[in-house]
């Protein structure tokens, strides 16, 4: 719901409730992003038009443009080159969303039926290919290769990141450093580039850049331990796409993780053979155990600490609208973290 407009464009902390209204201020840099995009389908074969049509005309939450925006912005001037990167990165994740609905056997994201329910696996993975190929081609248009070699360095963790779960996968005794490393690998990474490019293309100096980066890889952690909670305790209506994956996949969470390190033996014993068996049919039973463990309260607590390290990094940074978005990123996300469980 919207809150009463504060004074000016600049969103106040305590009253962001809505995303579309904290990423006003980067709202034209969005629509360019957005154009850019649907420009992109040009550069496919006429004959997978309608597929690539498909994937890049239909904008998600545009998470990772609004970073490249709102920390160019923090730091310095916006460029077109920014716009540019920003339609690089997000061909990057949409390829990798792509590739995860296929793994994850998803039916819907953003609102509609996967790729691959349209399509079909093969044809996915391969348009999948396709957006990451694309991608790469757009960055080599830059004079200096330093964007096309960060682009594909990042791409290359979030891809090692998701293989590193997948072997993962139906080993409900993974530790917390693994989970970590795989959220950090697969998620954050894409993040920090976000906001490392954003800043560099501003002319950033090191510090500007090592503070962004550090924001970014913060920030992301904490976006994928909430949409894993999202995941047991969200609603498909509200997140769009397919939930429950992680479970069906034999994927470990923090909330069940944290309930397999506090539950007593039996209880623990209980969890770990719903696990191995799962069914949707057991998520009553699972809810309760969570419950008894506290897990949704200690996820919010661990996000709560990466949400603070995101704002902490940023303290060196002079103050303006762009810093504030950044900001309101943060406590726009916390709040959402809240509101798990109560939808
Ligand atoms: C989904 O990312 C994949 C995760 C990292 C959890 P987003 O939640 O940013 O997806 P879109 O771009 O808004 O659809
Ligand atoms: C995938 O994580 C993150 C990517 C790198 C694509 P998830 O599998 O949790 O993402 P969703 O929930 O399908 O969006
Ligand atoms: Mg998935
Ligand atoms: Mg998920």
């Amino acid at each position: 719901m919207l809150q009463p407009q504060p004074t000016g464009n600049i969103p106040a902390l305590s009253t962001v409730t809505d995303w579309g209204r904290l990423v006003r201020p980067a709202e034209p840099f969005l629509q360019s992003v957005a154009a850019r995009l649907a420009e992109q389908v040009r550069e496919f074969d006429p004959a997978i038009a309608a597929m690539a049509r498909y994937a890049l005309t239909n904008q998600g939450k545009q998470l990772r443009p609004a970073l490249v925006s709102l920390s160019g912005g923090a730091v310095g001037k916006l460029a077109e080159a920014h716009v540019t990167v920003a339609v690089i990165i997000e061909m990057v994740h949409l390829a990798t969303l792509v590739h995860d609905d296929v793994m994850d056997e998803a039916r819907m994201r953003r609102q509609r039926p996967t790729l691959a329910v349209q399509w079909g696996n093969e044809v996915s993975v391969l348009l999948g290919d396709c957006l990451f190929a694309e991608a790469v081609r757009l960055a080599a248009s830059f004079p200096s290769p330093d964007i096309c070699r960060a682009v594909g360095g990042a791409t290359k963790t979030v891809c090692t990141g998701e293989i590193l779960q997948t072997m993962r996968r139906g080993d409900f005794l993974i530790s917390r450093a693994d989970y970590f490393q795989a959220v950090t690998m697969k998620t954050a990474e894409l993040f920090a580039l976000s906001c490392e490019l954003g800043a560099l293309l501003a002319g950033a100096d090191e510090n500007g850049r090592r503070a962004l980066r550090e924001y970014g890889l913060a920030l992301g952690t904490a976006y994928q331990v909430y949409d894993d909670c999202l995941d047991i305790f969200g609603t498909e209506a509200h997140a769009g796409k397919s939930l429950g994956t992680d479970l069906a996949t034999g994927k470990v969470t923090l909330p069940v993780l944290i309930a397999r390190e506090r539950l007593a033996p039996a209880e623990r014993e209980r969890l770990l053979g719903m696990l191995r068996t799962w069914k949707p049919e057991m998520e009553p039973a699972l809810a309760d155990l969570l419950r008894q463990a506290n897990a949704l309260a200690e996820s919010r607590a661990a996000i709560g600490g990466y949400l603070t390290t995101a704002r902490n990094a940023l303290a060196g940074l002079p103050q303006s609208e762009s810093l504030l978005g950044l900001l309101g990123l943060t406590a726009f996300l916390g709040q959402q973290v809240e509101a798990l469980g109560a939808e």
